[in-house]
């Protein structure tokens, strides 16, 4: 079908609905030049993720795996939110009921106004003692303390969940029911491999919500979706929301 036209489908979709969850990846933060994880130029093609991204890493050489988040900062804290972030954030003022579940770390979509929003996979501006679990929101870039430390003397991590580790509960929950009680679900720039989070759309599809995708290429969600779009979704977003939102606005 015409891309035009497939548009229009899911721009139609969009309209009727009012309960409405977007569910984003990396992919939407790829154009404000923020690395994904797979992919041609993904990190995990790069670095290992079981040298950086588990608890078991991060016991072994907290070092490592801080120089790593370091330098993450450094690339998010130079990133803008793109036209993908802002529409999202224009959406959640239209809908009765709207939440964005975000599997990115990177804060992007707090910086473009986002507020009804769940971070699954946390937020590597904030961090958290592996001992007393106190949290701290921290900007700084470069970090000048590495490993950071916390007041009781134990180390700071950044506060994302990592490989073998589960999503704090009420963060799932939050996701979990919505993607149970929706009309529609837009799901935009994940490779929807990792688990829980894949499982969020098949959930909603299996509740009778219609799925709209926006991805560069097919994947596991393809299949299930009622309309994939494929494009970025930097320029894709802003072209199906322009045909959606209330004119007056
Ligand atoms: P991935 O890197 O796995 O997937 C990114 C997806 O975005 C791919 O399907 C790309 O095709 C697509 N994509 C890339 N650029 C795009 C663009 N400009 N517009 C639209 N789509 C684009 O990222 P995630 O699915 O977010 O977990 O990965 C899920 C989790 O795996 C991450 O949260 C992270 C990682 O390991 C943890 O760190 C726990
Ligand atoms: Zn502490």
């Amino acid at each position: 079908m015409a891309e035009e036209n497939l548009l229009n489908f899911a721009s139609k979709f969009l309209a009727e609905a009012r309960r409405v969850v977007v569910l984003t990846g990396a992919g939407v933060s790829a154009e404000s030049g923020v690395p994904t994880f797979r992919g041609k130029d993904g990190l995990w093609k790069r670095f290992r993720a079981e040298e950086l991204a588990t608890p078991e890493a991060f016991s072994r050489n907290p070092r490592l795996v801080w120089e790593w988040y370091d330098w993450r900062r450094q690339i998010i804290a130079r990133a803008k939110p793109n036209p993908a972030h802002q529409v999202i954030a224009e959406m959640e003022k239209y809908y009765p009921e709207f939440l964005l579940i975000t599997q990115n770390v990177d804060g992007l979509h707090l910086k473009a106004g986002s507020r009804r929003i769940v971070e699954i996979h946390g937020n590597l501006w904030r961090l958290r003692c592996d001992r007393c679990g106190r949290k701290i929101e921290n900007y700084e870039v470069p970090l000048k303390e590495i490993p950071p430390r916390c007041p009781c003397g134990s180390l700071y991590r950044p506060d994302v969940v990592w490989f073998g580790e589960p999503i704090p509960a009420d963060r799932f929950e939050a996701a979990w029911c919505a993607a149970r009680s929706c009309d529609l679900m837009l799901v935009a720039g994940t490779s929807a491999v990792v688990q829980p989070a894949a499982s969020l759309p098949v959930m909603a599809k299996s509740h009778g919500a219609r799925i709209v995708e926006v991805n560069l290429e097919p994947t596991p969600i393809t299949g299930i979706a009622d309309v994939s779009l494929f494009g970025r979704a930097g320029e894709i977003l802003p072209k199906l929301w322009e045909k959606v939102k209330p004119k007056s606005a």
